[in-house]
This record gives C-alpha cells, sequence and structure tokens, in this order.
C-alpha cells in the first residue's frame, strides 16, 4: 500500500493507495478522531455495488452509517441536488458527531466536499474516489464545486478531506472509456511533473488495462505526489503555481463547452487540449517534433481521441475566451519546454492558437 502525505499545517492528510483500502477504511477512520456518524454520499450503482463493504468496515469500528444516493449525472452537482441533501444531513446530525464519506467519482467528489464545507460552516470528510480520474486528480487539493447555469464550477470552496482513501481494486468495474479518461489526467502528470512516468506509460500500456495492481499503483501514487507537491505550495491557487495542473485543460475546456459535453468527457476533451497545446510548444519553439509525437502517440495508445470532431474551429475558438483563466483579452496559457517542464504563457497569438487548433481538426 501507498501513503502520500499533504503538507498544509493544521489541514495535512495522508492519501492512502493500494488495493483492499475499502475494505480497512474503519481502521483508517478510527484514528482520525472525526465523528462516529458517517452519512455517505453516493450513486446506487456504486452503493450496490461496493456499499457492503464500505458499511461492514465502518460498522465493524463502530460507526454508524447512512448512505445518501443521488443520480448519477454531472447534474447532481447542483444546487438542485445540494439543497435537500443538506436538509436531510441535518436530520441525521442528531449527536452532532457527524461526517461525510464521498464515495464516486469526480462528481460525487465535488459535491460531497462542497455539502461538507458548508454544512455548520464545515465539517470532516473523507474522499473515497472510485474513478481513476478522481484517484489520480479529483479527490486531492480540497477543490470543491457545485455547476450553474452559466458554467461549470462556479459555486465552491477550498475545503481538505482528513484523508483520501483510494481503492485501487474498484477500477475494475471501470467502463475503458472511464479508464482513458482519467488515463489523459495522467499524461497530464507525466508531462508537467515526472519524466520516468511518461517512460513507464509508454512501456506499459497493457498493464494498465489488463488492471495489474503494480501499475496501477504507481500511476496513482506518482499522481498523487505531484498533485500533493503543488497543492502544498500553492492550496488556493494565489501563487499561480497551482497553475500548471491546468496543462490542456483551457482547450479542454472549450472543447466540452463548444460540443455542450455530449460528445467528448472530461479525459477526452483534456488529450485535445494537450495536443493543442503541445502543438502551440512546437510553433513557439519550446519543444521539437520528436516529443510532440511521443506525446500525441501516447495519447493514441491510451484509447484517446487525436482528432475533433462534430464542432466547428469557430466555436471552439469562441469558447476558449470564457475560460476563467482570460481577464479582459488577456490570455495565459500552460505550455511544455520539454518533460517536466511547465511554463505559463501570457498573450500568446490567437493566429497561432487557432493554427494549433487547425492541426487537431
Ligand atoms: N475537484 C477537482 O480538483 C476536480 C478535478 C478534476 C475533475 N473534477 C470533476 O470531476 C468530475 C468528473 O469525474 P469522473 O470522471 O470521475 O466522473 P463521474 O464521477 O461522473 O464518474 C464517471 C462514471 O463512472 C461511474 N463509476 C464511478 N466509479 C465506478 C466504479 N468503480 N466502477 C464502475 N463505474 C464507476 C460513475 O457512476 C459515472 O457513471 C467533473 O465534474 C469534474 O469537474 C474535479
Ligand atoms: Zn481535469
Amino acid at each position: 500500500m501507498g501513503r502520500i502525505r499533504v503538507r498544509l499545517k493544521e489541514r495535512s492528510y495522508d492519501i492512502l493507495t493500494g488495493s483492499g483500502v475499502l475494505g480497512r477504511s474503519g481502521a483508517y477512520l478510527s484514528s482520525l478522531n472525526i465523528g462516529k456518524d458517517a452519512y455517505i454520499i453516493t450513486n446506487s450503482l456504486l452503493k450496490i455495488k461496493y456499499g457492503d463493504i464500505l458499511a461492514g468496515s465502518l460498522s465493524a469500528k463502530g460507526f454508524n452509517v447512512r448512505f445518501k444516493t443521488v443520480p448519477d449525472s454531472e447534474k447532481s452537482k447542483s444546487l438542485k441536488t445540494a439543497c435537500p441533501l443538506l436538509k436531510n444531513l441535518a436530520f441525521f446530525d442528531k449527536n452532532r458527531k457527524v461526517f461525510i464519506v464521498a464515495f464516486g467519482g469526480g462528481v460525487i467528489g465535488d459535491l460531497a466536499g462542497f455539502i461538507a464545507a458548508v454544512y455548520k460552516r464545515g465539517i470532516p470528510y473523507i474522499q473515497v474516489p472510485t474513478t481513476l480520474l478522481a484517484q489520480v486528480d479529483a479527490s486531492i487539493g480540497g477543490k470543491t464545486a457545485l455547476d450553474l447555469d452559466a458554467g461549470k464550477n462556479l459555486v465552491g470552496a477550498f475545503y481538505q478531506p482528513k484523508i483520501v482513501l483510494s481503492d485501487t481494486g474498484l477500477l475494475k468495474s471501470l467502463a475503458r472509456r472511464q479508464i482513458s479518461s482519467g488515463m489523459a489526467e495522467v499524461i497530464k502528470y507525466a508531462i508537467i511533473g515526472e519524466s520516468g512516468l511518461f517512460t513507464y506509460l509508454e512501456k506499459n500500456r497493457d498493464a494498465v488495462f489488463s488492471f495489474r495492481p503494480a501499475a496501477l499503483e504507481r500511476i496513482i501514487s506518482s499522481c498523487a505526489k505531484i498533485k500533493a507537491g503543488i497543492v502544498e505550495r500553492d492550496e488556493k491557487e494565489t501563487l499561480g503555481l497551482r497553475t500548471v495542473l491546468n496543462f490542456g485543460h483551457t482547450m479542454g475546456h472549450a472543447i466540452e463547452s463548444a460540443s455542450a459535453y455530449r460528445t467528448y468527457n472530461h479525459g477526452e476533451a483534456v488529450a485535445l487540449g494537450i495536443i493543442t497545446a503541445c502543438d502551440l510548444s512546437r510553433r513557439m519553439g519550446l519543444i521539437g517534433d520528436k516529443l510532440f509525437l511521443r506525446i500525441r502517440n501516447l495519447i493514441s495508445a491510451y484509447h484517446l481521441p487525436v482528432k475533433l470532431k462534430g464542432v466547428s474551429l469557430h466555436e471552439v475558438v469562441k469558447a476558449h475566451y470564457h475560460d476563467k483563466k482570460f481577464s479582459g483579452k488577456e490570455n495565459k496559457l500552460v505550455l511544455i519546454r520539454g518533460l517536466s517542464r511547465p511554463v505559463a504563457a501570457k498573450n500568446v497569438p490567437l493566429a497561432l492558437i487557432k493554427q494549433s487548433l487547425s492541426s487537431i481538426f
């Protein structure tokens, strides 16, 4: 089992990764002193598949358990879902010893983290991520969020969990498309944070897709370490350091939004965003053709798209102006000078951005 510490003074916590972590969750929580009543937010699929393991482990250590399921959709990251949840939570919270368990993918993690952040101005919560994307990214770092009609993640708070329990054994039931989606974030971490991970991914694709425990633990621990290191230095994104995590995301978000969140899931859009950012880096003379092609080949090897369909260049360009990283007409993009060498570039000429975007059509 892997253990990574996120060092944030009194808000520090561990990320535990490995097969079988879920079955030991009661023991891990016993030592945290976070309360006795576990309010588990999840969806019905996960409750049916793995709910008994979680509930059994918690009950065996004396925790009271209540499951609350929400629909399996991004739509659950909404005020419409959050308000009745809060009312129901208050009803359950009789003994004032309640804590939240976010048991699911990034949608559940963002929603449950938000509920924990605002109920009584903050109660303890733990992350039990069940998708690859949530294990390598969304469960770490304390960003919680709800969506509004006006845009994604517009309501939220920075609020750190007390522990992250990433059971790699749960990933076996994920659809292959979901594994690929998570791999887009893994590839992002390999490019910005660890060239050794990049080479590992080039050599171990089959091990990942056959859910070999050692391979999953290797990549999840590496990503967790990279993200933890960045979050420790810039917890609330005030110093500009956390911006590198946005690599591939400016164009990724534009692609998601231009295609109305239907054609591509988050990871697939990020994969296309990474190719665009690397193509821009190449056009600006920051990297050579060889590295660009290695990155593109890796993305393709993990069954992620390298060409954009069903949306026009004009629509993507229009959508990219709405990115949170824009102020006025000034843009800020994360590019690379090589593996493990991200750079923030300001005011990249629109003509170049268009050329790079054209290359994925
Ligand atoms: N807070 C952050 O830092 C952060 C970072 C990245 C993404 N996010 C957010 O995460 C969300 C996307 O997360 P996601 O990709 O995990 O999507 P998701 O939560 O919608 O999960 C994807 C699908 O996988 C299913 N699933 C989950 N675990 C499973 C398992 N073990 N076996 C079988 N099926 C399983 C879910 O029911 C769902 O249908 C977005 O809302 C995004 O904004 C947040
Ligand atoms: Zn992402």
